[in-house]
């Protein structure tokens, strides 16, 4: 059976997604699964049943779905998983999504050199090593491509109690442009989505974080949050996010490039 969705149809492409185990990278592989491209999902060796289930679905639309495992934190294993990834699924390789990201809550005051260090190798160091590396493989392919990252509405405004975090997707939205710039000449278009308050484990996380920082109830952190910021009046699921990433993959977005762009339900205003 193959369920293809309405907005194109991307067969013979491949789109690689690190993080694709849960939440928001496991939304954007289904997606695009949908869209028609074959899957490679790099995650950690802990990710494994979790990633096997995604690409049991994927295969279930009639698509090829592979799982690579890589900690985004070592460049060779990001480097491996590419080159896997063109072995099994073809040199077809057209998008790629550095979604993969942690966020560890804590005043300033208390982060230590290793907790930062730590943040800082897998959402900046993994995400630019990423966009490397794919974008070496789509140059010599001669196709063009598509590369997406995983910005945040903190690539604009970073909160209290994240503040390495914020300062990782900050950055992010920087390497997007100057990516973006580098790589117009060879049809790849760089952009990064920009998600608010999405309803993944990640979010739990910090909702048990702050909770504990706050003296609050678990649950509480968030709630509050989803009903002061944002104006649509529910919280963010992963699909939300897919949804933008699939459009600025598809032709609909031909025009578009060096964006971190958000979407959250108004949780920036
Ligand atoms: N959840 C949100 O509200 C939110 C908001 C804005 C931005 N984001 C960003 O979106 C991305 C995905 O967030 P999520 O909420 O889905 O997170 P999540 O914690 O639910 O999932 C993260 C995935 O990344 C994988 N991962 C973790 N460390 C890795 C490593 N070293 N190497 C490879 N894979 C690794 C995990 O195994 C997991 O599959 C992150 O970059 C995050 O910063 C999330």
């Amino acid at each position: 059976m193959t369920a293809l969705s309405s907005i194109k149809v991307a067969l013979g492409r491949t789109a690689f997604i690190t993080g694709g185990g849960q939440g928001i990278g496991r939304a954007i592989a289904l997606r695009l699964a949908r869209d028609g491209h074959d899957i490679s999902i790099a995650d950690i060796p802990a990710a494994q049943a979790r990633v096997d289930e995604v690409v049991k679905e994927i295969q279930s639309y009639g698509r090829k779905a592979i799982f690579v495992t890589a900690d985004v934190r070592e460049p060779k294993q990001i480097y491996a998983a590419v080159e896997e990834t063109v072995e099994k699924l073809g040199p077809n390789l057209f998008v790629s999504v550095a979604n993969a990201g942690v966020t560890q809550v804590k005043p300033l005051l208390e982060c230590t050199p290793e907790f930062m260090e730590n943040e800082i190798r897998i959402n900046l160091l993994g995400f630019m090593n990423t966009h490397i590396a794919a974008a070496r493989q789509m140059v010599k392919q001669k196709g063009g491509g598509r590369i997406l990252g995983a910005g945040s509405i903190a690539s604009y405004r970073t909160a209290e109690n994240l503040g390495p975090y914020g300062a990782t997707k900050f950055a992010v939205r920087a390497f997007t442009e100057a990516a973006a710039r580098e790589w117009a000449q060879y049809g790849i278009r760089v952009n990064a989505y920009g998600p608010g308050i999405v309803d993944t484990p990640m979010w739990d996380h910090i909702d048990r974080e702050l909770a504990r920082i706050e003296g609050i109830d678990i649950g509480a952190a968030k709630e509050i949050r989803v009903k002061r910021d944002i104006k649509l009046g529910r919280i963010q699921q992963p699909e939300d996010v897919a949804k933008l990433v699939s459009f600025l993959v598809s032709d609909e977005g031909e025009y578009i490039t060096g964006q971190t762009i958000k979407t959250c339900g108004g949780a920036s205003l």
